[in-house]
């Protein structure tokens, strides 16, 4: 069965003490209050992840924004997937957005990302998306179909098994303009559909998809209860400790 899963996305948000601060705050809610067998995840900004992958413990899991495509060398300011599992991490975001617009990041390199994450043990957090134009053109299907042939759909049923899908449309993330459930739902099914004619209906029913772009305590509700929204990716309400741990809660039995 595939897993219920919240993930924050702090970005290059919060200085040290404001991380540590907000992650104890966020772990010690959510063992208090969480119920169901959901995951809670936060992805942090790499200065963090050592200290923040100690306080988790199996409460809250950790995962970096993004590593770099190669094992190790001489890329200054880089870091790689190995350091990062080193740390305690469990996760990577892999074709953020934001990567992609402002660090040129593209299928092929996103394609390598993703094959030394899971080398190293971790889980790639896969993101794909289309761009307003693109929603508003028609062409967002074919968009999210290049980009999964492109990027992930080189991986062996096996590999592909270990990874996480986020849909996350770029025109909703940090617009405060949520996909509706039903245009959530249409892209989380033909994402499924894909997956199942690439590999099989077994890999397509076990792998989570989750919704990404300004979804909240108050729309988490109605977008994960859609068939094939498996949980979310959660920019700016996961830097309020009440407002991520309420869409963790939003799985609550
Ligand atoms: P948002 O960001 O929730 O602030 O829209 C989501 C994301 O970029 O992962």
């Amino acid at each position: 069965m595939r897993k219920k899963i919240v993930a924050g996305n702090w970005k290059m948000n919060l200085d040290y003490a404001e991380g540590i601060s907000l992650f104890s705050e966020i772990v010690n809610m959510v063992r208090d209050e969480k119920q169901g067998e959901q995951l809670a995840i936060i992805c942090a900004p790499s200065i963090h992840l050592n200290s923040l992958a100690k306080l988790g413990g199996n409460t809250v899991s950790i995962g970096a924004q993004n590593c770099h495509q190669k094992e190790s060398g001489a890329y200054t300011g880089e870091i790689s997937a190995k350091m990062i599992k080193s740390v305690g991490c469990e996760y990577v975001i892999i074709g953020h957005s934001e990567r992609r617009q402002y660090f040129a990041e593209n299928n092929e390199l996103l394609a390598e990302k993703t094959i030394i994450a899971l080398q190293n043990g971790l889980t790639p957090i896969f993101c794909i998306g289309e761009t307003l134009d693109e929603r508003n053109n028609g062409s967002y299907f074919e968009v999210l179909k290049s980009q999964l042939e492109e990027s992930i759909f080189g991986l062996s049923a096996e590999d592909f098994g270990k990874i996480v899908i986020a849909y996350e449309p770029v025109w909703a993330i940090g617009t405060g303009l949520t996909a509706t459930s039903e245009q959530a739902q249409e892209v989380h099914a033909f994402i499924r559909k894909e997956i199942a004619g690439k590999y099989d209906s077994v890999v397509a029913d076990n792998t989570s998809i989750l919704y990404g772009g300004s979804c909240n305590p108050k729309n988490a509700g109605e977008l994960f209860a859609q068939t094939d929204i498996d949980g979310g990716l959660i920019g700016g309400a996961s830097l309020k400790s009440r407002d991520f741990v309420d869409i963790v809660k939003t799985f609550n039995a």
